[in-house]
């Protein structure tokens, strides 16, 4: 396959419907095709430059855990293969063969299901102001990258800024009601303890990780992309040490070189060097094949 990077895609005559972060996606009516591209955030800002082949690798990772969790809950994946796309994508297989997922529309649900097994992140700086994680009170004594006792269910929601706000599984019984709360939580809760031990076999420790989920016909079913670097945090199991903040497996060279060049993070980022985005490219290729044990996408 090339290595060629896709920043944005489109077609001669049309231009995504909406444009995410890292995603592209197109509305085909009850279908939607959803892209990942090969741009890169950190710190909630877009990088000028892509990383080769990180659009195709993380859907074929989304990919491979849909199978793996096909028996917890439904899915909204219809094909990921290019010759069940319409033509007019299939005449540009460059740009978009093995990075886009065909699925189905579905009514999101307007809340993130957070799962977390590990203290990190916002989940770290709550507990260490009150002990507690999205309300839930946890034991004392637990330090930076602890693992938890049992998974906890941490939701979020969009705050009109666009930043994820944590919210108590009480809020978010109060938004999507109750009985569908408890479903999602449960799904999502066990969702998340299939995909830790199955990347713990591999080395990865899944520290954290979001889920989305939409209505379909009446039914709960898993959207978006799941148990990728994107929407969670894998740290490298030989590297563990509770106490101190975890190499990300993922976008450390990338925060690093942003850190080392004092950008303020408050306006557009400078490009990635050339090394940073091949060292990237590697760790993404490198959580791809130790996940799936497949050599190649
Ligand atoms: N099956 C689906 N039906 C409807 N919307 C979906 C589905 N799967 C994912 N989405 C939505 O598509 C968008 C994915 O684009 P993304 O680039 O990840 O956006 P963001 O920058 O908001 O994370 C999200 O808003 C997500 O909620
Ligand atoms: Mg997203």
């Amino acid at each position: 396959m090339s290595k060629n990077v896709v920043c944005e895609t489109k077609l001669p005559d049309r231009n995504p419907d909406i444009r995410g972060k890292v995603r592209d996606i197109y509305d085909l009516g009850d279908k939607l095709l959803l892209v990942a591209t090969d741009r890169i955030s950190a710190f909630d800002w877009v990088n000028p430059v892509g990383i080769p082949e990180k659009g195709r690798i993380l859907t074929q990772i989304s990919l491979f855990w849909f199978e793996q969790m096909a028996d917890l809950c439904d899915n909204h994946l219809i094909s990921a293969d290019i010759a069940d796309f319409p033509p007019e994508f299939q005449a540009q297989a460059d740009m978009f063969a093995g990075r886009s997922m065909l699925v189905h529309k579905c009514d999101m649900l307007p809340v993130e299901f957070v799962v977390r097994g590990y203290l990190a992140g916002s989940g770290l700086k709550e507990y260490k102001a009150d002990g507690t994680v999205c309300g839930i009170r946890l034991p004392e004594g637990l330090v930076e990258a602890s693992k938890l006792e049992e998974p906890i269910y941490t939701p979020a929601t969009k705050a009109t800024d666009g930043h994820d706000l944590n919210i108590s599984p009480e809020e978010a019984g109060e938004i999507i009601g109750a009985e569908l709360n408890q479903l999602a939580a449960d799904t999502s809760i066990a969702i998340y303890k299939r995909g830790r031990e199955i990347a713990g076999e591999r080395g990865i420790i899944l520290c954290d990780t979001k889920f989305e989920f939409g209505m379909l016909d009446g039914r709960l079913t898993l959207a978006d992309e799941i148990l990728t670097p994107d929407s969670s945090r894998f740290w490298p199991a030989d590297q563990y040490e509770p106490g101190r903040a975890q190499p990300s497996y993922d976008k450390q060279f990338v925060r690093d070189y942003l850190e080392s060049v004092n950008w303020d993070k408050d306006s557009p980022p400078p490009p990635l060097p050339d090394d940073v985005v091949m060292k990237t490219r590697d760790k993404y290729m490198d959580a791809y094949r130790q996940l799936t044990g497949k050599e190649e996408l």
